[in-house]
């Protein structure tokens, strides 16, 4: 059985063709001062399976730390979570951190995995109908950060939220909290949200996480220039740049970067733009939070601590939050 996912962001509040946003959004980027490109578009097809490459590379903690989490303490994580709920799941990717809690949630009513990257949610929901063939499962292709519309029909008690990943910490602390007050309107008053949050830790843990020996990180920077050259007919020489990441601790981020290698320009949808020896750009920060900082970040969107879970190394934390 295929699962189709429903198209939202459809609706006349955000009706804006994804093509011609794209180019905008490349265009307005590479026109700032310091270059910048939205990392929400790492996951075309080949950026989602190079993310999932990412997860298995030995310098990568955050993924296998959260997943230890989700089993040390699936438990109590799933008890957090009203009965017979409707789970919306942001930024879904693979749904191998949700199948944890599935275990631990016989009677939720249905699966709402949300995600930008359309083809890899359908085959993730379809492979998750096979496993959980009881499970409701309505995929949605969608910007978690625009409005959008849950499916007709969800017919649980109340909705819950989950984000795992610590996708949170790739946006800069006011849009975080934006987002997670956005989550908490689509949710509705009252709602559950189970957050994965990565951890302030040794900057050399950090760095290395970011810079694998595999070089599968620097393919997963470099693979934005490709999707750029293919979908928007620019002219990347993709070589002529470089993977480039370091924690800033001011910010307390992680920045990538692509160092243009050379003097050179890029033609992209009419329009050049020029690039000296060493000028990067910018297309990724990931956020370090501590559970105090994060806890203070939900607070000004409306969600109240509920509980947090961390592994015994304080790499990583789970929290769960509840609407006020
Ligand atoms: N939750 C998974 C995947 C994290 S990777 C995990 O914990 O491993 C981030 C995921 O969010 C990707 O699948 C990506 O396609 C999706 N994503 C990123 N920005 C998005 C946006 N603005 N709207 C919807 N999905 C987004
Ligand atoms: C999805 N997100 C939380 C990842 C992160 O760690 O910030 C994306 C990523 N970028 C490089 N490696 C992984």
């Amino acid at each position: 059985m295929t699962i189709n996912p429903v198209f939202t962001n459809a609706s006349p509040l955000a009706s804006v063709d994804p093509e011609r946003q794209f180019l905008a959004d490349v265009v307005e980027g590479l026109s700032a001062r310091q270059k910048y490109l939205s990392a929400k578009y790492f996951y075309d097809a080949a950026g989602s399976d190079l993310f999932e490459a990412i997860t298995r590379q030995p310098e990568y903690y955050p993924t296998r730390t959260e997943l230890g989490i989700l089993d040390a303490d699936g438990p109590a994580i799933a008890s957090a979570l009203p009965r017979r709920a409707d789970l919306v799941e942001f930024g879904s990717g693979s749904t191998v951190k949700v199948r944890r809690l599935l275990r631990h949630l016989p009677d939720l009513a249905a699966y709402v995995p949300v995600d930008v990257s359309e083809s890899f949610l359908r085959s993730e929901a379809d492979a998750l109908a096979i496993d959980f063939p009881h499970l409701g499962i309505e995929p949605v292709a969608a910007d978690f950060t625009r409005p959008f519309t849950l499916p007709d029909g969800l017919c649980g008690q109340s909705v819950a939220g989950f984000f795992p990943g610590s996708t949170i910490g790739n946006f800069e602390p006011p849009q975080a909290a934006d987002l997670l007050a956005h989550f908490g309107r689509v949710l509705g008053r009252g709602a559950t949200l189970i957050v994965g949050v990565d951890l302030v830790k040794d900057v050399d843990i950090l760095e290395a996480a970011y810079d694998d020996t595999a070089g599968v990180t620097a393919a997963f920077n470099l693979n934005l220039l490709t999707r750029i050259n293919r979908e928007l007919g620019a002219d990347f020489a993709v070589a002529r740049f470089a993977h480039r990441t370091f924690f800033n601790p001011r910010a307390s981020r992680i920045e990538m970067h692509l160092v243009s290698l050379d003097d050179q320009s890029v033609a992209i949808g009419g329009q050049t733009f020029s690039f000296t020896k060493g000028e990067s750009i910018h297309t990724e920060n990931s956020y370090k939070y501590t559970v105090a900082t994060f806890r203070d970040l939900a607070a000004e969107a409306g969600w109240e601590p509920v509980s947090v879970w961390t592994d015994a190394d304080a790499l990583f934390s789970v929290h769960a939050l509840r609407r006020r």
